[in-house]
């Protein structure tokens, strides 16, 4: 039985996965995947988000050309066209809470994943057939990592001192 990392010991080591190897994600896994992240907290719990699962590697592809640092999407087992109910702030806020839900929850089947933000949003909602009103601008891209998967840049994070302040701004 593998050690159990604590959650903060689990993502220090955790990265944005962009290199996947070509073993497909089973359906039943994006399931499950689903249902984990259909947990993730909205405002008044109102869940403003439907995903859109992508498993045609055609449409990944081409989605993968509407974002300029979207192109991990073309080599992912699966994305999650991320479509929200309506553009607004806190509608984006939520889908952004259950994006990372969707990436924590993967990991727990082995599979990275790594957000595509899409620039081209009317192309790629004519692509999707997305209704025009609706709130989209990201996918995720999901796949087992493969085995020379690195960051981007091992940028690690800020320091908590530039990240925090205490009581008042200044
Ligand atoms: C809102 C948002 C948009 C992002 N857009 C992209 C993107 O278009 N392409 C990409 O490769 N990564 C994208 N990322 C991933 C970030 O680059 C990544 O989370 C960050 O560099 C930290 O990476 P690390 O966890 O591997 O250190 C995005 C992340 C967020 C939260």
């Amino acid at each position: 039985m593998g050690v159990m990392l604590k959650f903060s010991e689990w993502l220090h080591k955790h990265f944005a996965v962009r290199q996947f190897s070509p073993d497909r994600v089973p359906v039943e896994t994006i399931l499950a995947i689903v249902a984990t992240a259909r947990r993730a907290q909205s405002s008044k719990n109102c869940q403003p988000w439907t995903f859109l699962v992508i498993r045609n590697k055609e449409t990944l592809a081409s989605l993968s050309l509407l974002g300029d640092y979207a192109w991990h999407l073309a080599d992912a087992s699966f994305a999650i066209a991320l479509v929200g109910e309506r553009q607004s702030m806190w509608n984006s806020f939520d889908l952004g809470q259950v994006a990372a839900v969707l990436q924590l929850s993967a990991w727990e089947y082995g599979i990275g994943a790594c957000i595509a933000a899409v620039f081209q949003v009317e192309e790629a909602k004519r692509l999707l057939h997305i209704p025009e009103e609706r709130n989209f601008f990201a996918a995720v891209s999901f796949g087992f990592p493969d085995e020379n998967a690195r960051p981007a840049r091992m940028g690690g994070r800020k320091s908590i001192d530039a990240l925090t302040k205490w009581e008042r701004w200044e």
